[in-house]
């Protein structure tokens, strides 16, 4: 047998291996049935093989067939305490993050990072807030979610728009709120956008963010293996989280304090978001 022929074989072998646990965890997820639905969950189920060149809006088609939720269109990792699917969990990470925020009848918010608007049309009904802005730099789920406004006649009380939130386009001490839900480790930078929610805040508003930070080295928490650490850079890039963005929540606490937010509180609720995830799904 040849060199070459030992190296193809091999190529085939690895190709066979990894397309088999992708197709073996693709069934972990909700497809919409169809073979291009499928084809996408089984990559998407492997953040590594999303390939490092594609914009955030390729990654993010992924999500526009429905591969997580039944019922609604939340993309975010789920609230598990008291949920069983993964419709509720998304709903009750909003319902966590509202509450959080202390969203009342007087509040005008700016939310960043709003996927196809679940949220907004969630806080409404719920907290009753004056008014939500929202800002997202994908232009489909933009288009869609101010669909979804118009169809719940809420157009004047939720106003969806495209732009970015580390440039917000308003101008200083407008908002009583500004809420993040899981889209804070794509900003790049997250400093940058700590700089523009506490500039268009009103004195006294308050910045409300679900986000994911990497543990810090003393939770007590087993390290990750050398794979693992081996493979992150590649998952970070696929998953488009700058590395800009990759510290702990000590350093959390320190960047917003930095930036001339007070009463900073970071709380971990990964015991309610990865572990059920991992078992439910
Ligand atoms: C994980 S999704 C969360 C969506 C939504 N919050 C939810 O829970 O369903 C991240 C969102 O952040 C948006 N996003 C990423 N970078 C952004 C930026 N620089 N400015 C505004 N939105 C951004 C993405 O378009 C996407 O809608």
């Amino acid at each position: 047998m040849s060199v070459l022929t030992i190296f193809i074989f091999f190529i085939g072998l690895t190709a066979a291996f990894i397309f088999s646990i992708g197709l073996f965890t693709s069934f972990r997820f909700k497809t919409d049935g169809t073979l291009k639905g499928r084809m996408i969950s089984i990559f998407s189920s492997f953040g590594l093989f999303i390939p490092k060149a594609t914009n955030i809006s390729t990654l993010y088609q992924l999500w526009e067939h429905d591969i997580l939720s039944d019922k609604n269109k939340f993309i975010n990792l789920g609230y598990w305490k008291n949920a069983d699917c993964m419709d509720d969990a998304g709903r009750d990470m909003a319902h966590l993050l509202g509450e959080h925020a202390e969203i009342s009848s007087n509040d005008k918010i700016l939310d960043v990072g709003f996927g196809f608007g679940d949220q907004d049309l969630y806080w409404m009904k719920m907290f009753k807030p004056k008014s939500i802005t929202g800002l997202n730099i994908i232009k489909s789920q933009v288009e869609a979610a101010r669909e979804r406004v118009r169809k719940n006649n809420l157009e004047d009380k939720i106003d969806l728009r495209f732009g970015s939130a580390t440039d917000i386009p308003f101008g200083a001490k407008i908002f009583d709120k500004v809420l993040a839900l899981e889209s804070a480790f794509h900003f790049n930078s997250r400093d940058d956008f700590f700089q523009q929610a506490y500039r268009v805040l009103k004195d006294g508003g308050r910045l409300s963010i679900a986000d994911i930070v990497p543990i810090s080295s003393e939770a007590g928490c087993r390290k990750p293996g050398l794979i693992v650490r081996i493979l992150e850079p590649f998952r970070l890039a696929a998953w488009k989280i700058p590395r800009c963005n990759c510290y702990d929540e000590d350093e959390y606490c320190r960047r917003l304090e930095k930036v001339g937010f007070t009463n900073v509180q970071v709380t971990s609720i990964r015991e309610d978001v990865f572990l059920p995830l991992r078992k439910k799904c």
